[in-house]
C-alpha cells in the first residue's frame, strides 16, 4: 500500500529535540482542548510524552469515540487513525503524523483477497453461517465487508467476547488478518488444531479442499506480524533458564507454541497493568515490540523488565512517528492548516462504524 509522506521542511528535521519540544508544547497550549494527542503503546519516548491519552488499539479506540476534541492526532500506525476518523463525527479531524505509519499485517488482507475467498467459501457451505470477524488491524475497507456481512471488529483485548458472539450467530468464523490471534483465541476457548484452517489468499481455493472448509470451524487467514513472529520456544527456555522465577508475558499476535508456554497472554494494555501491579523484585520476560518493553523496565526500576528476544525488534512502522513530524502537525494544526488528515469515504466509514459499533457494544 502505497502512503508517501512529504518530506519534512528543514525546520522540523534540523531543530534539536530541546526545540522540537518547545514547538510541541507550544502549539498543544495555543490549541487547547480542541487537540487531543492519542499515544499507541509502541510509540517513542519523544512522542508518547505527549500523549493526553495512551492506550492499546481498543483503549485508543474508545478514547477517539468518546472525544469532542476538534483535531485528534493519532500517534499509531493508519488502521488506528482510520477507526478514529470513522467513529468520530465529520466536524472532527482525525491526524497521523507520517502517512508511511501503515501496518505489513494490515495489509495482508485487501479486499478484493477477502471478497474473492468470501465466495470461494460461499461456493461449498452455507455462508449465512460463517460470520467474517476482522481484527483492529485492518484496512477500514476490510471492516466495512464485515459490517456489510453480519461479522465483527475485535482487537488482542476482546477477540475472545467477540468469537463467542460470533459463534452464538453461526457455525464458523473467517478471521483475518492475523492467523496467530485467531489461533490462540479459539485455543483459549478449548477449539483445537483439527477445528482449524489456514487459508491462503494466494493459492487457488485458500489452499484447502472443499471438505477443510466444511469441517472447520476456524478459517483463519494466513497473516501475521513480523514483530512479534519473532519470538520463539527457545526465546522463552533462555529466559526461563536465566530467570527460573521469572514469569513470561506475550501479545497474542505471537505463535501459538510460544503461547502455550507463556504463563500470561494480553493486549499491550493488559501486559501494561501486568507490570504495573507485579511485586517489586519481579523478573518478567516479555514478548511484545520493544518500545515498550524498554518503556516498562525505565517505569519500574524495582523490577526486572525484559524482551524475550535479545535483538531488538522494534515496529518500523510505529517507529516512523517521531518528534519533528508530531511538531510539525501540531504546529501546522496551531495556524488552522490540517496536514496527514485521514479520512474514510462516508460509505466504508457507514459500513466499518457497524462492525466497530458491534465490537464496542460487545465489549
Ligand atoms: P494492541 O491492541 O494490543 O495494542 O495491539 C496492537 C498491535 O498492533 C500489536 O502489534
Ligand atoms: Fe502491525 Fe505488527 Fe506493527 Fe502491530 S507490531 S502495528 S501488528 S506490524
Amino acid at each position: 500500500m502505497l502512503r508517501l509522506q512529504a518530506p519534512l521542511p528543514d525546520r522540523y528535521t534540523t531543530a534539536s529535540p530541546d526545540a522540537l519540544r518547545e514547538m510541541i508544547r507550544a502549539a498543544k497550549a495555543e490549541l487547547g482542548d480542541r487537540l487531543l494527542i492519542l499515544g499507541h503503546h509502541y510509540q517513542r519516548d519523544e512522542v508518547i510524552e505527549w500523549a493526553d491519552a495512551r492506550g492499546d488499539s481498543f483503549k485508543l479506540a474508545r478514547f477517539a469515540a468518546d472525544s469532542r476534541a476538534t483535531d485528534v492526532v493519532f500517534c499509531g500506525v493508519h488502521f488506528m487513525a482510520e477507526s478514529a476518523d470513522i467513529l468520530t463525527s465529520d466536524a472532527q479531524r482525525v491526524v497521523l503524523p507520517d502517512l508511511n505509519a501503515g501496518c505489513s499485517m494490515a495489509d495482508m488482507a485487501d479486499l478484493d483477497q477477502v471478497e474473492e475467498a468470501w465466495e470461494a467459501i460461499a461456493g461449498v457451505t452455507d455462508v449465512e453461517r460463517v460470520v467474517p470477524i476482522t481484527y483492529m488491524n485492518s484496512s477500514a475497507a476490510i471492516k466495512a465487508f464485515v459490517g456489510e456481512h453480519g461479522g465483527a471488529v475485535c482487537t488482542s483485548s476482546n477477540a475472545r467476547a467477540v468469537l463467542e458472539w460470533a459463534f452464538a450467530r453461526g457455525d464458523k468464523v473467517l478471521f483475518f488478518p492475523d492467523q496467530h490471534l485467531g489461533r490462540n483465541t479459539g485455543f483459549d476457548m478449548g477449539y483445537d488444531e483439527r477445528d482449524m484452517r489456514v487459508w491462503n489468499p494466494h493459492r487457488e481455493f485458500g489452499g484447502l479442499e472443499d471438505a477443510d472448509v466444511k469441517e472447520a470451524t476456524f478459517l483463519l487467514w494466513r497473516g501475521w506480524c513480523s514483530v512479534h513472529q519473532r519470538f520463539t520456544p527457545e526465546h522463552v527456555a533462555d529466559f526461563r533458564a536465566a530467570h527460573p522465577d521469572g514469569t513470561v508475558i506475550v501479545h497474542p499476535e505471537c505463535a501459538h507454541e510460544v503461547v502455550e508456554i507463556a504463563d500470561r497472554v494480553g493486549s499491550t494494555e493488559r501486559i501494561l497493568d501486568f507490570v504495573d501491579a507485579a511485586p517489586a523484585g519481579s523478573v518478567i520476560g516479555v514478548g511484545t515490540e520493544i518500545h515498550m518493553v524498554q518503556r516498562l523496565a525505565a517505569d519500574h526500576p524495582d523490577k526486572t523488565v525484559v524482551s524475550l528476544d535479545p535483538l531488538i525488534c522494534p515496529c518500523s512502522t510505529m517507529f516512523r512517528i517521531d518528534a519533528p513530524h508530531l511538531a510539525w502537525c501540531v504546529e501546522s494544526l496551531a495556524r488552522g492548516e490540517v496536514v496527514n488528515r485521514i479520512t474514510v469515504d462516508p460509505v466504508t466509514a457507514a459500513n466499518a462504524r457497524v462492525a466497530l459499533q458491534r465490537m464496542l457494544d460487545i465489549t
